[in-house]
């Protein structure tokens, strides 16, 4: 038998190397989710006292969370979105948000006031997504009363220091175009772009509802002062929690 072609030993090579690739990505997820309480690796970003606003910010698996804790979640992302889903053509249907927002690997951070008053939370996981370790943010959801006064920027730095710590490639998420709010929040405030996997004609086509957007997560060797433990990929200016991404 004569040799293998080039080719075909070049293949299995790139086989090989793509493999070994998702396992390390798999490998980055697993820890991730072994992590019991992630918020604890930047206890600053605990609390958000800013624009007359003093609350605090817990990081809870969706297996701790009691049962109306999750109805107040789901109520709000209903009375919050419903019609977006129906105009956007998804529809909306209570059983399969609900079972979305329970998943195993839901992760959330929940938002109180002084008084314990629920007011805002983000649904996210550690997950693969087109073979890459992804933070995605599932939902990102205030009541009225707590909006414009840079909570939401708070809480997606804080999802985009937890993805620098984990090693995830990129914080990732799905927006309605006509959620002018969610989009602009997204693409001005935030500087998210159109994902490489959100296809093409998704943003250029008329009728298409929705737009894959995310940020790419970029190590960095700085270590922080303010954070707990030594987290060489994150950097965290003084006073102002914030996260270099170049
Ligand atoms: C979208 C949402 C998470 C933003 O959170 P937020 O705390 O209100 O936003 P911030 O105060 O951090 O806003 C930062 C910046 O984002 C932009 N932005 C936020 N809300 C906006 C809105 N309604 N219209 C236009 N731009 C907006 C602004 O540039 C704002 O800065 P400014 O207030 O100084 O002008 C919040 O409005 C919300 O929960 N909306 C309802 C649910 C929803 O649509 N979720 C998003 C799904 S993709």
């Amino acid at each position: 038998m004569g040799r293998k072609s080039l080719k075909s030993k070049e293949k299995k090579q790139k086989r090989k190397e793509e493999s070994m690739r998702l396992a390390v990505a798999q490998a980055k997820v697993d820890a991730a989710n072994e992590l019991a309480d992630p918020l604890q690796m930047f206890p600053v970003f605990q609390k958000f006292e800013r624009n007359g606003l003093n609350l605090n910010i817990a990081c809870e698996r969706i297996s701790d969370m009691a049962e109306d804790l999750v109805d107040w979640a789901f109520e709000l992302t209903k009375s919050n979105m419903q019609t977006l889903y129906e105009t956007g053509g998804w529809g909306w249907k209570d059983k399969e948000k609900r079972a979305e927002m329970t998943e195993d690997m839901a992760r959330y951070l929940i938002v109180t006031d002084s008084d314990n008053k629920l007011v805002g939370f983000v649904h996210f996981r550690f997950d693969i997504d087109y073979d890459e370790e992804v933070l995605y943010v599932y939902e990102i959801q205030l009541i009225k009363e707590v909006r414009r006064k840079g909570l939401g920027k708070f809480l997606l730095q804080i999802l985009e220091l937890m993805a620098h710590k984990t090693q995830m490639k990129k914080v990732i998420q799905t927006v309605f175009k006509q959620n002018t709010a969610g989009y602009d929040f997204y693409t001005k405030t935030m500087k998210y772009e159109v994902d490489e996997t959100n296809p093409e004609e998704y943003v250029f086509e008329e009728g298409n509802s929705y737009v894959i957007l995310s940020k790419a997560i970029k190590p960095r060797k700085v270590e922080s002062s303010n954070t707990k433990g030594a987290i060489p990929s994150v950097a965290v200016s003084n006073g102002t929690p914030g996260v270099v991404t170049s």
